[in-house]
């Protein structure tokens, strides 16, 4: 029996092409490049499933293309904002993503980064290296102590947790919360989390804010000039999320403000372009969207994207299909 063919969008790590290339008929990319909408259209006709990742604009055009041959979209990755999944529906396609493999190396880069704002690490390390550095001394580059402060998290799904347990557990944190959809209190045991109302009443007490809600249209700009006005001036924002959870202008002008104490950034409302003022700002770190950047999560996240696949291509549903 012929393989399915499955075409990726991306360069995927080593394993996990080496064991697509054993599995299925695939095509890799090796250079890396990413594909053009007229690309995405043609791998929809000469595939069986696309694998595309979170870069990728899988909109109602690319997965209505006449004559298509995919059944399956199986991405790499959690976050799906980037895939129409009503238009995949009404096309009779599969959706799948990656969830859970990620949870703790994005919750752990989410301390990264609250870290590296609290304690001015990333400006240290520009100093250090700008060779300013002149000798210890008691009143040089004071930053903010991280324990026993309040972290607030707007969502409380797998990755908020994992963030609340490192903070209540590792830092003595109190944590609150907000989340629109109902929090199963199981997972909340031992946490010391408290569950808000709103989203401003988490503002209001928190020193950290840290973003764990999905993307897409229910949370374009969530994170506006009202928010930063609720929060403290001692604030500082933390976003892994997505970049257009936040008005990334309305952040700029909070912080010249000085309306928030800083930001810890690993996502942009336009990646990969980052805006200049947040470039010229020292009390806002900034990486460029590495939450589930290490070679153990990007394996697994592969290796998810082909279980998927395989349930699929079995006749089975995929354990993460969306729909
Ligand atoms: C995701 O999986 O959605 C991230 O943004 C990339 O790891």
């Amino acid at each position: 029996m012929n393989k399915p063919k499955v075409i990726v969008t991306r360069r995927w790590p080593d394993e996990v092409e080496a064991r697509l290339r054993e599995k299925f008929d695939a095509v890799l990319n090796g250079e890396d490049a990413a594909m053009s909408p007229a690309q995405l259209q043609d791998a929809m006709r000469e595939a069986d499933a696309l694998l595309p990742t979170v870069t990728d604009q899988i909109n109602a055009e690319v997965l209505s293309t006449p004559d298509k041959r995919a059944r399956i979209i199986a991405s790499y990755g959690v976050g799906f904002n980037h895939i129409d999944l009503e238009a995949a529906k009404a096309a009779g396609l599969t959706v799948t993503n990656t969830p859970e493999v990620l949870t703790d190396c994005t919750a752990d880069l989410a301390m990264t980064l609250l870290l590296m704002a609290a304690r001015r690490a990333g400006e240290g390390e520009r100093h250090v290296r700008a060779g300013a550095w002149t000798g210890w001394r008691p009143t040089h580059m004071v930053a903010t102590s991280v324990t026993g402060k309040t972290l607030g998290l707007i969502g409380m799904g797998r990755i908020a947790r994992a963030v609340a347990k490192r903070a209540a557990q590792g830092f003595s944190m109190r944590v609150v919360f907000h989340d629109p959809y109902t929090v199963d209190d199981a997972g909340l045991q031992g946490l010391n989390a408290t569950a808000c109302d709103s989203a401003e009443a988490v503002f209001r007490q928190a020193d950290f804010v840290s973003l764990h809600c999905p993307g897409g249209k229910a949370t374009y700009h969530l994170i506006g000039a009202a928010a930063f006005k609720a929060m403290r001036p001692n604030a500082f924002l933390i976003n892994t999320a997505r970049g257009d959870v936040v008005d990334e202008q309305a952040l700029i002008e909070a912080l010249q403000a000085g309306e928030i104490a800083g930001a810890g950034l690993d996502v942009f409302e336009n990646e990969p372009h980052v805006s200049p003022e947040l470039l010229g700002l020292e009390n806002v770190v900034l990486l460029p969207h590495l939450g589930s950047a290490s070679r153990e999560t990007r394996v697994a996240m592969g290796m998810r994207v082909i279980e998927n696949l395989e349930a699929f291509f079995a006749g089975a549903s995929p354990r993460d299909k969306l729909v």
